[in-house]
This record gives C-alpha cells, structure tokens and sequence, in this order.
C-alpha cells in the first residue's frame, strides 16, 4: 500500500464548497490583522515577560523577543505563501495534507491540539490570575483555592471558556466584533505602560545588560535547556547563552499569528489579505513587545520584577496603583481575545480533520442557523474548560512553544516541497529567496526548540507518540482521501 497519501489542493478547495461544510466567507484583511494581534498580544507580554527577564535573561529579554520576532518572522513568510495558496481552514495541518501527505498531516493536526487547546487552557489560567488580582485590589478577595495560579478548581478560568465558547458557536463575526472591542482596549494600555513607563525608568536598571551567566536553581536538571546538557556545559541562567533559552519562552508571545492562516477558509479574498493580516500583526506586536520590554526592565530591578503581573506591579512599584488597576483590566481584556481565537483556531482545525474522516466525521457539520461549526466548538470548550480547572497550566507555556515550534518546521518544509510539486498554482504571495528563507525558518524553529527544557522535550514526545496511536488505530482506516483514491481507481472519474 502507498503510505503517502496526499491531498490534492484542488481536492481540498473543492472539499469546502459542499453545502454541509461550508464556512461563510465574510472576513476582511483588517479583521484579520485585528485577529492576529488579538490572539498574539497576551501572556507573553503581560505575564511571561517578568518570569523570564528575573530567572533567564535580565534586561537583556528585549534582545530575547527580538531572536524570537526573527524567528517567527522567517516562519511568518512561509505562513503567507501557503495561507494565500492554500486557502482553506486547517493552516498547518491543510498544508501538511497538500504536500507531505496524510500521516504527516495527521502529526501536524494532533500537534496543533498543544498550540491550540493546551494554550487557550494556560491562558485562561494566567487570565484568573490577572482577575483575582483585579478583584482583591477592589477589596473583593477570592480564595486562592478556587481563582489564580494555584487553585485546586479553577472557576474563573472554566467560566471564561465557556461563556467565549458560547461568543464562538454564535458565528464568527459576532467574535471578530467582540474582538475587536477588546483588542483596541489591550493595545491602548501596552501603550500606556510604554509611554507612562517612560517616565520611571533609571539608567542604573540597564547595568549590567546581560548579566553574567551564572548556574541557578531554576535552570538544572530536567529544567535546563536541551542544548546545554547535549553540549554537556553546567547550565546556565543569563550570559548570551540566557538570551536564547529565555528567547525560547517569549516565543509564546508572538504564538498566534499563524492562527490568522486558520481562518483563510472565511476570508473573502485569502489571496491578498491573508500575507498582510499574518506579517502585519506579526510587525505590530515586535515593535510593541520590544519596547515594552525595554520599558519595564527600566523600571524595576530585573531580580524584583514579580512573576504574575510583571507590568502591573511594576507601576505598584514606583507608587502608581492606579496604573496598575488600569492595565490589570487591559490584560484581562487581552488574556480574553488570545481564549477566544485560539478555541476559534483550534475547532477550525478539528472541523477540517473530521471533513476528512480522521476524525468521527460527525464533528464536521456546521450549525444550519450559526453557519459554525458548532458540535466541535463545544467539545473543545468543554475540553479546555475541564483541564484550565484542574491542571495547574502555567508551568506548560513551554509544551505549547514546542508544539508551534515544530508546526512551523513543517510547513517550512512544506512550502518547498509545493514549490517543487505544484509550480504550477497560483501564489497570490510568494516566500522571498526560495529556498534560503524557509531553510533558514527551519534551522531557527529547530534551535529554539533545542533552548526548552529536557522536561518539555519528554512531555511533547509522549504526546505525539499517542498521536501516532490513534491515527493507526483509527485515522488511517477511515481517512475520506483513502476511500476517494480507492474509489477512483474502481471507476475512474473525469
Ligand atoms: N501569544 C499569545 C500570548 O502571549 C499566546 O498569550
């Protein structure tokens, strides 16, 4: 039997124009930059940010979103290409089908269950964090039992997901509204924090830069960073070395823009707007991201900055409460479009998995009045609720990073192999110095990979070898391709 089955792009155009499964086309390039940055602007900046310049980087972490801006942007170009040639829900994993086949298909779409499902369900944690801080500075206090980082069932975090689940089975343009609201308010206070910021920032904060590498506690053992411990080098925190590992983790702050390919099947023309939502909020959220981050390493000490609210504390700090209270709001208005879309992004992609029967293609229907895909909508609420109130989340950033990581390895490698095999098609947007720059996205994707822990190393390939499980016990008998290509050859169509 031929193991590569691959799905033709034709044959995945024409699988979105059968009445049953078809999303209405209502999304414009604006909307789209507007989803980009709602679903990148997030825990990375507000919450991560912190984390990392204390424990790995020092102020040097502005450096560190710059190595991961370069990174995603690399990947960023092949995205493009692929999102304006290929225009059907499912990104990566649509990608993956047109070109390396279906089990390579299948990997990507079980993959994109971290990227997605895991990372909508650590955000709404860092989201009950975020409420619960807002609540008790209004002298209302949650028991730590039931709200924040550390609670044993998480209700704020369960009833955010569930209440965006109800915003997404109503149609995804009431979502793009209820978005953008929300967008403008979050990008409105990163400018406060950048411009009020300003005004607190002593040069003494910058000195030294990169501090000098040093081992600690929270970078040993299964902790440290895989390239490390397979140089066989003490590992350490800080140094040039620090800039990487922390570069590794401010990644999650930029995860997102490829979200906006997912959407590609509701786009009205995808050929053009596609390239400019994913690179236009990808150039937003740099620039914002780098200034903020050099803005608030100003202010505080990087040894003092706090690990649950970074940039709110920061103005507790130089005795601005008031500020504080106004970004808490802006972060959880943040934290709440990056659940929306990454629930949007990942039912989109478990709807194209079920049209093509490897998953139980019952998933695959759209609603008749919503025109979304509203079954699997809410399976996924229901799953992302479920582990955001019971698994403390937040120590999995680096799982999800992982898992886009190598969605973005793949689709680089995608986009030459379509080059190749399909010279032919029309590319409304086409990768710049093929086939330097995916390469290149490859290699980069690779070495922020090898920065993450060995302990996030283990998690994700127990992960995947489960994945591999199902396909073979299921996926691979029932896949729709198989039984269309077993089918043609009985009686041949024309
Ligand atoms: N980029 C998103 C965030 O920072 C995932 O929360």
């Amino acid at each position: 039997m031929k193991t590569a089955r691959t799905k033709t792009v034709e044959e995945s155009i024409r699988d979105t124009e059968a009445p049953e499964h078809r999303l209405r086309k209502r999304l414009s390039a604006l909307d789209l930059t507007v989803f980009g940055v709602g679903v990148i602007v997030g825990t990375g900046i507000f919450v991560l940010t912190g984390r990392v310049a204390r424990d790995n980087a020092g102020p040097a972490v502005a450096l560190s979103f710059v190595v991961a801006a370069i990174v995603c942007g690399l990947a960023a170009l092949c995205y493009a290409e692929f999102a304006s040639t290929v225009p059907v829900a499912g990104s990566a994993y649509t990608f993956a089908y047109a070109t390396l086949g279906e089990f390579p298909a299948w990997v990507i779409g079980w993959d994109l269950v971290l990227e997605l499902a895991l990372g909508a369900a650590v955000v709404s944690v860092g989201w009950s964090g975020y409420f619960a801080s807002l609540m008790s500075t209004l002298g209302i206090g949650l028991p730590p039992a039931l709200a924040g980082e550390d609670a044993v069932i998480n209700i704020p975090a369960m009833v955010i997901v569930l209440i965006l689940t109800a915003i997404l089975v109503a149609g995804i343009k009431v979502s793009a509204r209820t978005n953008l609201a929300l967008v403008i308010l979050k990008v409105a206070v990163v400018l406060l924090v950048i411009v009020a910021g300003l005004f607190f920032v002593r040069a003494a904060n910058y000195t030294p830069f990169i501090p000098p590498a040093r081992a600690t506690p929270e970078v040993s053992g299964l902790g440290a960073p895989l390239i490390q411990v397979l140089f066989g080098v003490t590992p350490t925190a800080y140094g040039v070395a620090g800039i990487f590992s922390a570069a590794a983790i401010v990644f999650f702050a930029y995860i997102g823009f490829d979200i906006v390919a997912t959407a590609a099947e509701e786009t009205r023309n995808p050929r053009r707007d596609m390239p400019i939502g994913i690179i236009g909020s990808l150039v937003v959220c740099t620039t914002l991201y780098v200034a903020v981050s050099l803005v608030v390493v100003g202010m505080v000490p990087y040894s003092r900055l706090s690990s649950a609210a970074p940039l709110a504390d920061a103005f507790r700090e130089v005795g601005q409460p008031w500020l504080a209270t106004v970004i808490s709001i802006g972060a959880i208005a943040g934290l709440t479009t990056v659940v929306l879309i990454m629930m949007l992004g990942q039912s989109r992609v478990l709807f194209v998995m079920s049209r093509d029967n490897l998953l139980p293609k019952a998933l695959a229907t759209v609603h008749p009045t919503y025109g979304t895909p509203a079954r699997v909508t809410i399976i996924i609420g229901t799953v992302t609720a479920l582990l955001a109130g019971f698994i403390p989340l937040s120590a999995l950033a680096e799982l999800v990073n992982i898992g886009t990581l190598f969605a973005f390895v793949v689709v680089s490698i995608a986009v030459i192999v379509l080059r190749r095999t399909r010279p032919d098609l029309p590319r409304a947007f086409r990768t710049p110095l093929m086939p330097l720059v995916p390469i290149l996205a490859v290699l980069a994707s690779i070495y922020l990979m090898a920065n993450l822990p060995v302990e996030t190393w283990l998690r994700f390939l127990i992960w995947m070898a489960i994945g591999i499980v199902v396909y073979f016990a299921y996926g691979r008998g029932h896949s729709r391709i198989a039984r269309r290509h077993l089918g043609a050859q009985d009686a041949p169509r024309g």
